[in-house]
């Protein structure tokens, strides 16, 4: 693949791949289905930094039932856009999610190799129940295969900007999700 280099910086807003009304439609019926399948149990919802951000922030408030959040921040790419499939935690949850019921919320998954090691690292706490909601997937990346119970949308093989994504940092703020102008 053409991956743009970390150095080559540049990177602009290509082609629309998600419209903001698409998302957040989308976003809405997850909310509901999360709802209807976590009434009277003990939700929490751990986002994953900084990607899931915008993703989890719009998505808690389309819940109907109780939930609490916990955030994570693990590093697998610098400003590359291709997993090193080294996963390093930088922040760890502040409470325990023993016995509870747990809903990762991911940006995006693309090898599949950081999902791996959430879940691995996160099921040796013995919460009641995992599950994965991801905002986006690109299955054709995909390396290692990772239940993932909710998804927003499938996208092809492009690099994703926009809705909290970023290339180097940038683009986090788009309402909707674009493709990397020079992927391509
Ligand atoms: P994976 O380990 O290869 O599945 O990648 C996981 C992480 O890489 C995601 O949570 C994102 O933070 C980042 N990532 C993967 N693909 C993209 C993309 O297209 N745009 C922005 N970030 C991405
Ligand atoms: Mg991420």
């Amino acid at each position: 693949m053409g991956d743009p280099s970390p150095s080559s910086g540049t990177g602009g807003i290509g082609e629309t791949l998600i419209e903001s009304d698409r998302l957040h439609s989308r976003v809405a019926e997850l909310g509901a289905e999360i709802s209807a399948d976590y009434a009277e149990r003990d939700l929490v919802m751990v986002g994953v930094l900084k990607g899931a951000l915008i993703f989890m922030a719009d998505l808690m408030r389309e819940l109907t039932v109780p939930c609490e959040i916990d955030l994570m921040a693990v590093s697998s790419y610098g400003s590359a856009t291709d997993s090193s499939g080294v996963v390093r935690i930088l922040k760890d949850l502040d409470t325990s999610v023993n016995g509870r019921d747990v809903l990762i919320v991911e940006d995006i998954v693309d090898s599949g190799l950081t999902l791996q090691y959430l879940l691995r690292n996160l099921k040796a706490r013995d919460p009641a129940s995992i599950e994965v909601c991801a905002l986006l997937t690109k299955p054709e990346r995909r390396r290692v295969e990772t239940p993932i119970r909710y998804v927003g949308f499938e996208i092809p093989d492009r690099f994703a900007i926009g809705y909290g994504l970023d290339h180097a940092q940038r683009h986090r703020n788009l309402d909707y999700v674009a493709a990397l102008e020079q992927d391509r």
